[in-house]
C-alpha cells in the first residue's frame, strides 16, 4: 500500500476504498483484513477493534483483536508503549474495545502469519468479564443474542446474507425489475390462514403479512416487473430446524410471465446471488466450512422434476408417499441429499397449495407451480407459480376453502380490469443462508430468530 499524505500534510498509507475511511492520529485507520499483506510488513499501521483473545506473560501482553473484517495478534511489551497504556493492556478483557498503533511484524505462529507490535495501546472502552465463553448451551447463547452476534461465524453470516442480497438487488436492477414497498400490516392470507399472527388494529383486527404476493401482483399492472424484500410472519406452531416466525421474504412479480419464464428468472436470479456471494465472501464462506466454489458451479438450468416423478422416485427409496402426500424435510431431503445444484420439483397436486395458482392444463389435477428445493439436503427455498386469471375459477376454490370472497375484493378486480397472464415467487432469504452458510438451524441465519419459544432479546 502506498503512502500517502493527508490533507493536512501528515503522513499515512493510502485511503482504503469501501472500508475505513478516516484516519486518526498521524496516519490511516485500517481494517484488519488490510493489514495483514505482506507489503505492510515494516510499516506503521493502527487499528481498533475488540479483544477477541488475550493473556500476559512477564513484561508482555499477547492479545489477538478482532473487527468486523478479521483478526490480528498484538503484542504489547511493558517497555515499548507508555506506562499507563501497559497497564491498560494488562486489565483489558476480552470484548473491550481499543485502538493500537504499531508497527507489523512477520510471525508464522499468528493466526494470518502477522502480529502487531504495539507502540500505543488505548483503551476506549473496557468490557466487563464477557459472560460467554468457550462452551455454552445453545439456550444460553440464544440468551445472550445481542453478545453472541459479534461472534466471527455470525459475522461471516451476516456479511454472506448481505452479499446475497447485494446479488439478487444487482440482478433486479440490470434486469429492469423495479423495487416496490408493499404493506406490512394487512387484511388478507394469502398462504395459511391459520398461521396469521393478529394484531390490534385501532378498533379492528389486522395481520402481518404472510406473503407480498397479492399487493405485487396489483403493482404488475403500473410497473409490470416488481419484487420486493419484506418481513413475512407465520404464526407455525411447529419447532423445526428450517421454520422461523418472522422471516425475510425475497419476492419478485412479473407481467407476461408464463410459469416456464419463471423457473428461468429463479435460476438466474439465485446464481447471480450465490456468485457474488462467493465472489465477496470467499473467506467468511471458508470460516464457514462452505467452498465458494461450490456457488461457482452452480448455473442454470437446473433440474426439473415432476410432483409424480418425485412419488415415484421416493416410494422407489422406501418412503411411505403416494399421490397427494406433501414434501415435508424428510422427503425434500431425500430428493436432494446427492445433488449439487437446486432442483426444481413442478406441477403439485391442487390440495396440496394455495387457491390462487393457475391450473396445468396437461394434468388438471395440477398446477403450474414450483418448488425450488436447495442441493445437499436442505430443502424448499424458493415457492413459485404462475397467477390464475380466472376470476370464476378463483371464486370457486375460495368456496371450496370456505374462505368468504369479500376479504378478496380487491385482489379480484385485479382480473376484471386487463388482466395478464402473470407469474411470480418467493424466496425466503434465511433458507438460502442455512444452505450457503451449511448451518444446522434457521435460527443462526437471523441476528434476532423469532420463534415459538422467543421473542427476547
Ligand atoms: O412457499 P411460500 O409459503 O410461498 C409464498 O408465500 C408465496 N406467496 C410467495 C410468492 O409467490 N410471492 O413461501 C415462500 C418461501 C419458501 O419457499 C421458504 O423459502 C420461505 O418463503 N418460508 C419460510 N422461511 C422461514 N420460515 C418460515 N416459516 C417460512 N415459510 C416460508
Ligand atoms: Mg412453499
Amino acid at each position: 500500500m502506498a503512502l500517502h499524505v493527508t490533507p493536512d500534510g501528515l503522513t499515512g498509507h493510502e485511503r482504503p476504498k469501501g472500508l475505513y475511511s478516516h484516519w486518526v492520529f498521524r496516519i490511516w485507520m485500517l481494517a484488519i483484513r488490510q493489514v495483514l499483506s505482506q507489503d505492510m510488513v515494516g510499516k506503521a499501521v493502527q487499528v481498533r477493534g475488540w479483544i477477541y483473545r488475550t493473556r500476559s506473560s512477564g513484561g508482555i501482553v499477547f492479545s489477538v483483536l478482532r473487527d468486523s473484517t478479521g483478526i490480528v495478534q498484538v503484542t504489547v511489551k511493558k517497555d515499548s508503549v507508555p506506562e499507563a497504556e501497559f497497564e491498560s493492556a494488562t486489565k483489558a478483557g476480552i470484548e473491550s474495545s481499543v485502538m493500537i498503533e504499531g508497527t507489523l511484524a512477520e510471525d508464522k505462529r499468528a493466526p494470518g502469519g502477522f502480529e502487531i507490535r504495539a507502540s500505543r495501546f488505548q483503551l476506549v472502552g473496557l468490557a466487563e468479564p464477557f459472560p460467554i465463553t468457550e462452551y455454552q448451551s445453545t439456550e444460553l447463547l440464544l440468551d445472550l443474542r445481542h453478545l453472541w452476534i459479534r461472534s466471527r461465524e455470525q459475522t461471516a453470516v451476516m456479511k454472506t446474507k448481505a452479499a446475497l442480497l447485494r446479488g439478487a438487488r444487482e440482478w433486479f436492477y440490470e434486469n429492469g425489475y423495479t423495487e416496490v414497498t408493499p404493506p406490512i400490516i394487512t387484511g388478507v392470507a394469502p398462504e395459511d390462514s391459520t398461521q396469521l399472527f393478529q394484531v390490534k388494529y385501532f378498533d379492528r383486527i389486522a395481520y402481518l403479512s404472510q406473503s407480498a404476493q397479492f399487493y405485487l401482483e396489483s403493482l404488475i399492472f403500473s410497473c409490470e416487473k416488481v419484487w420486493s424484500l419484506t418481513p413475512s410472519f407465520r404464526a407455525e406452531k411447529s419447532r423445526t430446524p428450517r421454520h422461523l416466525a418472522e422471516f425475510w421474504h425475497l419476492e419478485m412479480e412479473a407481467a407476461w410471465l408464463t410459469n416456464e419464464e419463471n423457473m428461468g428468472v429463479q435460476e438466474q436470479l439465485l446464481t447471480a446471488m450465490l456468485h457474488n456471494a462467493a465472489d465477496e465472501c470467499a473467506d467468511e464462506l471458508k470460516m464457514l466450512k462452505r467452498d465458494p466454489a461450490t456457488l461457482k458451479k452452480i448455473e442454470p438450468p437446473f433440474d426439473r422434476m415432476k410432483y409424480a416423478e418425485a412419488m415415484d422416485y421416493l416410494q422407489g427409496k422406501g418412503l411411505n408417499v403416494m399421490w397427494g402426500s406433501d414434501l415435508g424435510a424428510v422427503e425434500e431431503r431425500e430428493l436432494t441429499k446427492d445433488r449439487d445444484i437446486p432442483l426444481f420439483i413442478v406441477n403439485y397436486p391442487k390440495e396440496l397449495k394455495p387457491f390462487y395458482m393457475k391450473e396445468n392444463q396437461d394434468d388438471p389435477r395440477t398446477y403450474k407451480n414450483t418448488d425450488l428445493l436447495a442441493p445437499e439436503g436442505f430443502g424448499e427455498i424458493i415457492g413459485g407459480s404462475e397467477r390464475e386469471t380466472d376470476h370464476k375459477l378463483i371464486l370457486e376454490r375460495l368456496a371450496e376453502k370456505g374462505e368468504g370472497p369479500e376479504n378478496y375484493g380487491w385482489y379480484m378486480d385485479l382480473r376484471k380490469y386487463g388482466s395478464v397472464p402473470h407469474s411470480g415467487f418467493g424466496m425466503g432469504m434465511e433458507r438460502i443462508v442455512t444452505w450457503v452458510c451449511k448451518l444446522d438451524h434457521i435460527r443462526d441465519a437471523i441476528a434476532y430468530p423469532r420463534t415459538v419459544a422467543r421473542v427476547y432479546p
